[in-house]
C-alpha cells in the first residue's frame, strides 16, 4: 500500500464539501429549492460529518431493515457475486460510507485490481479507506471524495483492470426520483464501459433497490421511536446554518415520514411547526405552519417496475 494511494482524488469543478469556497452555485442551489413549491431541499446536504455519522447509526437501527436485509444478501450470495465479477476487476464504490458491507465482497474478490470507495465526506471516505486498506494490505485503494452525481473522473490503479464493477448498495437508487435514477444509470453505464477496448469483457454493476411492502413497517423504518432519522433529516437545517449562515431554529421545525403511494415513495420532510421566516444568503423565506421542505424521497420498487 503506497502512501499516496490514500489521498482522495478529487474532480475536476465544484464537489468537495467546502460550501464557502464553492459558494455561489451551492447558493442558487439552496434558494432555488426553497423558492419552489413545494419547497425542497437536495439530499445531499445531509452529509456532512454530522450527518454521516447519524447516517452510520441509522444503518443499525432496529427499525431500519435495509441495512441488516441487504447484509444478509450479500453474506448469502457474495461468492456468486464475486464469480460474476471475476479477476482483475476495479471495484468503484458509490457513496461508500463506512465500506461496511464492501468487505463482504472484498474477502470473496482477492484479485481485485483494485478498490475505489466515492464518498462526499472527506473524512468519512479517508476513515474507511484507511481502514480498508489495513485490513487487506494487498489491496490498492484509491478514494475518490466526489459528488457521484456529477461526472467525476476514475483514479488511475497500478494494475490495469480487466472491467469496471460499480457497486451501488443500500437503496440509494431508491432516493433518485425515475427520470433522475435513469440519468444516473446511464452515468454508470459510461463508467464500466470498456474506453479503448479491444475484446476486453464489459463492465457490470451490483446495486441493492427496496422492495415495496407494509406503509407502516416502511414509516417506522424512516421514523425510528429512538429520533435518529429525525436528528439526521434536522440536521440538514443546521448544516446550512453553519455553512450558508442560515438562521433555521430548529426547534421551529419537525421530521415527518410520509408513504405516498401514488409514487411508491416515502417522503422525508421538515414540516415548519409555525407561521415564521427564515434569513438565508441575504434572502427571506417565508414559510406557512405546518409547509413541509421534502427532503428526501424513498422509492420502493417490485422487481418488475425496477426492470
Ligand atoms: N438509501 C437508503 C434509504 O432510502 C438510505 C437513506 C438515504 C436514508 N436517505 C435516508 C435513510 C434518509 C433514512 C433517512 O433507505
Amino acid at each position: 500500500m503506497q502512501q499516496e494511494s490514500l489521498r482522495p482524488t478529487t474532480p475536476p469543478g465544484r464537489q468537495s464539501a467546502e460550501w464557502r469556497s464553492a459558494a455561489p452555485s451551492l447558493v442558487e442551489d439552496v434558494l432555488s429549492g426553497l423558492l419552489a413549491s413545494p419547497k425542497r431541499l437536495s439530499p445531499t446536504y445531509f452529509y456532512d460529518e454530522r450527518g454521516s455519522q447519524l447516517f452510520d447509526e441509522i444503518c443499525e437501527l432496529p427499525e431500519y431493515y435495509i441495512t441488516r436485509t441487504e447484509t444478509e444478501i450479500l453474506e448469502r450470495y457474495a461468492t456468486a457475486i464475486a464469480a460474476r465479477i471475476g479477476p482483475d476487476a476495479l471495484l468503484v464504490e458509490l457513496g461508500s460510507g463506512a465500506s461496511t458491507k464492501t468487505r463482504l465482497l472484498l474477502d470473496e474478490l482477492p484479485d481485485l485490481a483494485a478498490y475505489v470507495p466515492v464518498d462526499i465526506s472527506r473524512s468519512h471516505l479517508m476513515e474507511a479507506a484507511h481502514r480498508i486498506a489495513d485490513a487487506y494490505p494487498d489491496l490498492e485503494v484509491l478514494p475518490a471524495c466526489a459528488d457521484f452525481t456529477r461526472p467525476f473522473s476514475l483514479p488511475r490503479s497500478r494494475r490495469i483492470p480487466s472491467r469496471v464493477i460499480v457497486f451501488f448498495p443500500g437503496s440509494t437508487i431508491g432516493n433518485f426520483d425515475p427520470p433522475a435514477a435513469i440519468e444516473l444509470m446511464k452515468v454508470m453505464r459510461g463508467m464500466v464501459t470498456p474506453r479503448l477496448s479491444s475484446g476486453s469483457a464489459s463492465g457490470g454493476l451490483v446495486i441493492g433497490f427496496d422492495l415495496q411492502k407494509d406503509p407502516a413497517v416502511l414509516e417506522r423504518a424512516y421514523d425510528d421511536a429512538a429520533g435518529v432519522t429525525a436528528e439526521f433529516n434536522l440536521n440538514v437545517l443546521r448544516h446550512l446554518n453553519r455553512n450558508l449562515g442560515a438562521s433555521f431554529d430548529l426547534e421551529a421545525f419537525r421530521h415527518q415520514a410520509l408513504w405516498v403511494p401514488e409514487a411508491s415513495r416515502i417522503e422525508m420532510r421538515l414540516i415548519s411547526t409555525k407561521r415564521q421566516s427564515v434569513r438565508i444568503a441575504g434572502e427571506v423565506i417565508s414559510f406557512d405552519a405546518d409547509e413541509p421542505i421534502i427532503t428526501e424521497h424513498c422509492h420502493k420498487y417490485t422487481p418488475e417496475s425496477f426492470a
